[in-house]
């Protein structure tokens, strides 16, 4: 097979739309006589609506509806007939007069323009009658429950007696460990435009998941699903915050339905913390015993992460646990606490950038006990089998990373000793961690139409979040058709083409990647055959699997340069009808008779100021094995990318509900810090080359999510190193420091 076009850097084919801004996001979808709509959110964390008065927002210019739960459409089973968590939240959607979080949507406004709309939302009287609201995790903590499973995984694990090898463990550590609430900060807020015609519904969202979407709004809406179509040529950033559709998404429908015309909705900036999911807190604590040499004889790993009153939403942090490290004696819980604050969901890396924080974290201090190295550490601690499974890793090039990674960072300039390295007035530091996600694949389907002009068109319902996938798609399929990337295009976006999954959990190349792969292969030998069997065709009467496609031209292998025969003119000839493969590709044994993780090693340099607490961190090195890379260009974009949430998420994101109200304080990209371009420092990848025989034909495993995991652990870890101090709660920030 010629694999001409997988692997290159190419650029991104959307990047000269996105540069000239003429890719066309939700929010610059515009339909004949629509209408501008404002979500209007609740003021009280928990209660209920006792009265609205909307004479004078109704009055005001240019108002077409104010829509409430005294008016809103009545949906069958109360708007929750979609509603099957985590793929289906439970929507607000103003069914009753309930308030469960400060920022539920409690009205929407529409209006000519959307400064109509935003100005009459202000002259809309609510009153609440106010009740009692949960929001002291702590305090919530003694009604913690298990959620019983987190999507296929029992929330409880345990493997060994961990017990009994914790009590007789010549080395034992019990720490406890916190990460804040965070809410996903995509460049491009949510966005919905809906529209009628009569009873078939279509949709321009902006959404990790069309076919979600679509099934989402078919059973809220009580339509039978092919009336629904879900459109999204582009989404600016998601990160798991578009993977189902909240609440404005059914919104903006019913207001257009009510409304008689097309209605867009726009999120604004502050109205991404609640109603659209965020990260969740976790309180974990990690319990390690060991023997002098350091070889784990017991790990526990106990999180509690807090969920809203609406529904279970668990954050996933201890699985990671269950599979990093060799250990005979392993257990593990999911705890939940309500909160009166918004339903959190997936944040990149999901489980795995909160809980590798805990484990990594605790590996480090279990080392400087030992006085031994944290690579030796993990090093004795190396799992060759999946422990808890039981059953081979698909491939597995952790050491390498810690080696390929040790050796770029110069880790052997490290002092064991806090504090020995010094840079003026800065103490500076050198931690590391290891990174881990799964490898995930999903049912995907993909179409492909290979043309008379002898381009092809391919396609399938996913989306690119800007990770690279109308590109990588591109170069998959020429690689498998045989043909030139320039002359391959991918369609996505649209409920109407091949459904895909969803665009998430790092497993688009494997999924749709795979379906894409095989449909070009078929429709590849379909095309072999056809010049085979044509009499009109040079290669008439060869062998199939003598001919060789490439560049769009079949030849015979070790033929002369004369025979050969173009898809186009084959295709021409054969009445010029593309000729077409659509085709369902899924996983197979192998997902049960492998364990399937990309894996990773990161090493970060922080400079921490001995008197005002400043924290830098000029250097990050993660080295990855990922299997083959499909675009070495957008995976190291991924992977870098993953890295800076790390950065952020080690230093400076947290979101604050305010004690009294529930109101997320720093609501706005001011107060809520992410970083920029001044505080991401040099970041070097590594990605060592690794041969996956069993993930799938590709060889690919998932990369946009693995480099966020450890990074946190890592940066605390070297803050350990610079300072001697522990921080055990992230943001890892000068107060903390200082204190
Ligand atoms: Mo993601 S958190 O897998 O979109």
């Amino acid at each position: 097979m010629s694999s001409e076009s997988i692997g290159k850097p190419l650029d991104r084919v959307d990047g000269p739309l996105k540069v000239c801004g003429r890719a066309r996001y939700t929010g610059d979808e515009t339909l004949p006589r629509m209408a501008h709509a404002v979500l209007v959110q609740a003021t009280v964390p928990a209660g209920r609506v006792a009265r609205i008065d909307a004479g004078a927002a109704q009055r005001a210019p240019g108002v077409v509806l104010v829509l409430t739960h005294l008016n809103a459409l009545r949906l069958p089973q109360g708007g929750r007939a979609a509603a099957k968590p985590p793929q289906g939240r439970v929507l607000s959607l103003l069914q009753d007069d309930r308030v469960h979080y400060n920022g539920q949507p409690v009205a929407v406004v529409v209006a000519e323009t959307p400064q109509q709309a935003e100005g009459a939302a202000q002259l809309l009287r609510i009153e609440y009658e106010r009740a009692g609201a949960a929001l002291d995790f702590a305090a919530a903590r003694a009604g913690a429950y298990s959620p019983g499973k987190i999507q296929e995984n029992p929330a409880d694990s345990r493997r060994g007696d961990p017990a009994a090898a914790l009590a007789a463990a010549p080395r034992r550590q019990a720490l406890a460990y916190a990460t804040g609430h965070q809410h996903h900060n995509p460049m491009e807020p949510h966005a919905t435009l809906a529209a009628w015609e009569g009873e078939r519904l279509t949709v321009f969202d902006s959404t990790q998941y069309p076919a979600g979407a679509r099934r989402t709004l078919a059973a809220t809406f009580g339509l039978p699903v092919e009336s629904v179509r879900v459109r999204c040529a582009f989404v600016g950033g998601a990160f798991g915050g578009k993977g189902a559709p909240w609440s404005h998404v059914a919104l903006a429908a019913m207001a257009a339905r009510q409304a008689a015309r097309p209605v867009r909705l726009v999120l604004q900036r502050p109205q991404l913390f609640g109603p659209v999911g965020g990260r969740p807190r976790t309180e974990q604590r990690v319990l390690l015993g060991a023997d002098e040499g350091g070889r784990l004889t017991a790990v526990e790993h106990h999180s509690v992460s807090n969920t809203s009153m609406l529904e279970d939403w668990t954050e996933s942090c201890a699985l990671v646990t269950r599979m990093l490290y060799a250990c005979p004696n392993v257990t593990t819980t999911h705890r939940l606490v309500k909160l009166n604050l918004g339903t959190p969901t997936f944040q990149r890396a999901p489980g795995e950038a909160t809980g590798s924080f805990a484990l990594e974290c605790a590996l480090d201090e279990l080392a400087v006990a030992l006085n031994l190295d944290p690579i030796e550490l993990r090093l004795r601690n190396h799992a060759d089998r999946d422990p808890e499974r039981n059953v081979p890793f698909s491939s597995k090039s952790l050491r390498e990373c810690y080696r390929a990674g040790a050796e770029r960072f110069g880790w052997a300039r490290r002092s064991a000793q806090p504090g020995a390295l010094r840079q003026g007035n800065w103490l500076v530091g050198l931690g590391m961690a290891s990174s881990t996600r799964p490898a995930k694949r999903s049912p995907a389907a993909a179409r492909v139409r290979l043309l008379p002009d002898g381009s092809a068109v391919v396609q399938s319902s996913t989306e690119d979040l800007g990770t690279g996938t109308y590109t990588v798609m591109a170069q998959i399929a020429a690689d498998a058709l045989g043909y030139a990337v320039s002359r391959v295009r991918f369609e996505l976006g649209d409920t109407q083409l091949p459904e895909a999954p969803i665009a998430a959990g790092s497993m688009t190349v494997e999924s749709v990647g795979s379906a894409v792969h095989a449909a070009c292969l078929a429709a590849r030998q379909r095309l072999v055959q056809l010049a085979c069997d044509d009499a009109a065709s040079p290669l008439a009467g060869a062998a199939p699997q003598r001919v060789r496609v490439e560049d769009g031209w079949l030849r015979l292998d070790g033929g002369d340069a004369r025979q050969r025969d173009s898809a186009a003119a084959l295709i021409a000839r054969h009445g010029g009808q593309p000729l077409e493969v659509t085709l369902d590709s899924r996983p197979g044994p192998e997902e049960k008779q492998f364990s399937m993780h990309a894996f990773g090693a990161v090493f970060a340099e922080v400079w921490v100021d001995r008197e005002l607490g400043l924290l830098r961190v000029p250097r990050l090195t993660g080295a990855y094995g990922v299997g083959r890379v499909m675009n070495a260009k957008t995976a190291h974009s991924q992977l870098m990318g993953g890295i800076v949430w790390g950065l952020s998420q080690a230093l400076m994101e947290e979101s604050v509900p305010d004690g009294r109200y529930g109101r997320i304080v720093n609501a706005n990209l001011a107060d809520y810090h992410v970083p920029v371009n001044a505080d991401v420092g040099a970041i070097d990848i590594v990605v060592v080359p690794e041969r996956d025989e069993q993930v799938n034909a590709l060889r690919a495993k998932g990369l946009g999510e693995v480099s966020m995991t450890g990074v946190a652990a890592a940066i605390a870890n070297a803050v350990y190193n610079a300072t001697g101090k522990r921080i055990r709660e992230l943001p890892v920030t000068l107060d903390k420091v200082m204190a």
